[in-house]
């Protein structure tokens, strides 16, 4: 089949990434970048040998455009994929899926009366650790989600004090420019919908909101905290994701994780689907039943480590998954992405209540 042409709206840091990403795919071509920093666009174009447009008006009239993939700041999302759906373009849009309400509800209505495809860059559902994490999740094996917990230190070395990332009517705050992935993860882990949501923060000189925290309770009774903050040197990065189930825990190590640990107790007729889900030898041991504690029993318990050894290969590869999915549910009708729109909505609305959760002081039913 003929690729599909894309056009790139927004050629920063991540475009760039997200670029080069597309341009190992057969299912697409990039034929049109506009940016309105002139070199950056120009470069690409030469890059891509595409064409450089000084505005998205005129990207979006070129008819070679199927797909715009739109990785400007994130209150620009929404203006731009309205202009794009008008224009009958299919949109691959960065997240957030908006930075307001408002706009989340106007983008999903513009979607339906028009009849385009749109998905949001939720990468971490294509990242191999966690698509792992999802199925065993969903096999029950070791029993229902009873507790998330997700503690993200991320650096700030890159984020000057005028930075769009902090100023929260440009990038919606943390949650909404970067919680949301991990909200949308943990919304499809859980399997549930958000009940009460309080969220916290701590605000640094400047009020430049630098730490926030989000509590979750759900309504099947999963309990979700998460921590991110922007505060440190990139070198003390570190993103840890505990997952406790009934009967075990997984945790991934890093933001693209390279290391999952699961520890788990079940019956033994279970582990050949176990080995099968995790593709991997199982560690067995037998552990005597806890001296002092009435009615403890002896049992089994599970453990195994799964690795990745090239992370940037992995959040490359999980870009190019989240466009497969887009061009395949263009393509073929009835075909239902990984990331719906309705699930992109979701998830930005836990983030955008976290946030009005910390300006409001108060915890908010959801
Ligand atoms: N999915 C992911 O894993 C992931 C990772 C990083 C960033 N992102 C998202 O990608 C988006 C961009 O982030 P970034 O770090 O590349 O930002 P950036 O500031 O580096 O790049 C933004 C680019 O958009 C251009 N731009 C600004 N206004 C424009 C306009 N009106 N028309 C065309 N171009 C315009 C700027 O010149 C710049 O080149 C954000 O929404 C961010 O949240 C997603």
């Amino acid at each position: 089949m003929k690729p599909l042409g894309l056009g790139i709206i927004g050629y920063g840091g991540f475009g760039e990434f997200t670029a080069e990403a597309y341009a190992a795919m057969s299912q697409v071509r990039i034929v049109a970048i506009t940016d309105v920093a002139p070199s950056r666009r120009e470069e690409a174009a030469r890059h891509f040998h595409a064409w450089a447009y000084a505005d998205i008006d005129q990207l979006l009239a070129d008819p070679d455009v199927d797909i715009v993939t739109i990785a400007t700041p994130p209150w620009l999302h929404v203006p731009q994929a309205l202009k794009a759906i008008h224009a009958g373009k299919h949109v691959f849009l960065e997240k957030p899926l908006a930075t307001t309400l408002t706009d989340a509800d106007a983008l999903v209505s513009a979607a339906k009366v028009h009849g385009v495809q749109i998905q949001v860059d939720y990468v971490l559902r294509y990242v191999p650790l966690y698509t792992t994490l999802l199925a065993l999740v969903r096999s029950k094996l070791l029993g229902e989600v009873t507790y998330i917990r997700l503690e993200n230190t991320a650096s700030n070395e890159a984020l000057h004090p005028q930075h769009w990332f902090w100023d929260r009517s440009r990038s919606g705050g943390i949650f909404i420019e970067h919680g949301v992935h991990f909200f949308d993860l943990c919304n499809q882990l859980v399997e549930s919908k958000p009940i009460l949501v309080s969220g916290n923060a701590h605000t640094a000189s400047g009020g430049r909101q630098d730490r926030v925290m989000s509590s979750v309770s759900y309504a099947s009774g999963a309990l979700a905290h998460f921590y991110h903050a922007f505060d440190r040197p990139a070198i003390l990065e570190k993103t840890v994701l505990r997952v406790v189930m009934e009967r075990g825990t997984a945790t991934a190590y890093g933001w693209i994780p390279d290391r999952l640990d699961i520890e788990g107790s079940l019956a033994s007729t279970d582990y050949p689907a176990l080995t099968h889900l995790l593709q991997t030898e199982l560690d067995i041991q037998t552990m005597p039943a806890p001296e002092g504690i009435t009615g403890a029993t002896a049992g089994q318990l599970v453990h195994t480590t799964l690795t990745r050894p090239d992370r940037t290969e992995d959040y490359a590869n999980a870009i190019r998954e989240g466009m497969t999915d887009l061009v395949r549910s263009i393509q073929e009708p009835g075909y239902t992405s990984e990331v719906t729109l309705q699930d992109a909505y979701e998830s930005f609305r836990l983030a955008f209540l976290s946030q009005q959760s910390i300006e409001q002081g108060h915890s908010i039913k959801s």
